[in-house]
């Protein structure tokens, strides 16, 4: 599904130059469930935003489904996103105006639903995420882990066939940390490729392969073993 090959990205402060990634080859197959782990700067969140096509890196190259999209204009980018990702932050990232229904509306007005079909599709999702008791509410009514369901709801929004996750369960009490994880389980049953930061080897090992970064590079990818109970 993904393919990508001796990418890099590469900020400069001043004259400083800071190696994100450093020449990173990696292939994920349509239905992984993936955890990348690595100490704070050694850079998770880039290599997430460049798999979600959120950034685009300084160099290498992207495949998605064999297409170059590190050839592709931004507009080209912003349709990719919208047709293929959904992303959760460790931030909820909810609109504080809007209740938990019109935010998970919001990426299907980008992609042009008529508004009851939005309603009705928005309403099924936050079922799904066990938060159809709640659509009327506002992110500040919302626990942590009610407002992180609202976001998943929100991420499936689109139907993505790969949900990019940063630090889900970070801001969140353990419970509510292991609800999260069982829905992104199921959705990973259910077919939709799932890639999740975490620094909580808990939670790295709901995945079915883990992936460890250090200074930009991966130092480590192998599956995960479940124990068998
Ligand atoms: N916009 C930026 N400008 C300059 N340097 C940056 C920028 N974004 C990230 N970096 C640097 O790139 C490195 C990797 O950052 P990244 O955010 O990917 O780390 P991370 O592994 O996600 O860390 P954390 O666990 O703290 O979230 C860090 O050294 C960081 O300081
Ligand atoms: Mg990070």
């Amino acid at each position: 599904m993904i393919r990508l090959e001796k990418i890099s990205k590469e900020y400069f402060m001043g004259e400083v130059e800071i190696k994100a990634l450093d020449s990173v080859d990696l292939a994920i197959q349509r239905g992984e469930f993936i955890s990348i782990m690595g100490p704070s700067g050694s850079g998770k969140s880039t290599m997430l935003h460049i798999l979600g096509a959120l950034d685009q890196p300084s160099s290498g190259c992207y495949y998605l489904e064999d297409v170059a999209i590190t050839e592709l204009s931004d507009q080209e980018l912003s349709r990719i996103r919208n047709k293929h990702f959904g992303f959760i932050f460790q931030s909820y990232n909810l609109f504080n105006e809007l209740t938990a229904l019109e935010n998970v509306t919001v990426p299907m007005m980008y992609a042009k639903f008529p508004k009851r079909e939005r309603n009705e599709l928005a309403r099924t999702l936050l079922e799904r995420v066990g938060m159809g008791h709640r659509v009327s509410h506002y992110p500040n009514q919302l626990s942590g882990g009610e407002q992180q369901r609202v976001a998943i709801a929100r991420a499936l929004a689109n139907n993505p066939t790969l949900i990019l996750a940063d630090e889900p369960t970070g801001n969140l009490a353990t419970d509510q940390g292991e609800e999260i994880l069982r829905i992104l389980s199921e959705l990973n049953e259910q077919g939709t490729t799932v890639v999740i930061v975490t620094h909580d080897s808990k939670v790295a090992q709901s995945a079915k392969r883990l992936i460890q970064l250090r200074d930009g590079r991966i130092v480590n990818d192998a599956p995960i073993q479940k124990a068998i109970s």
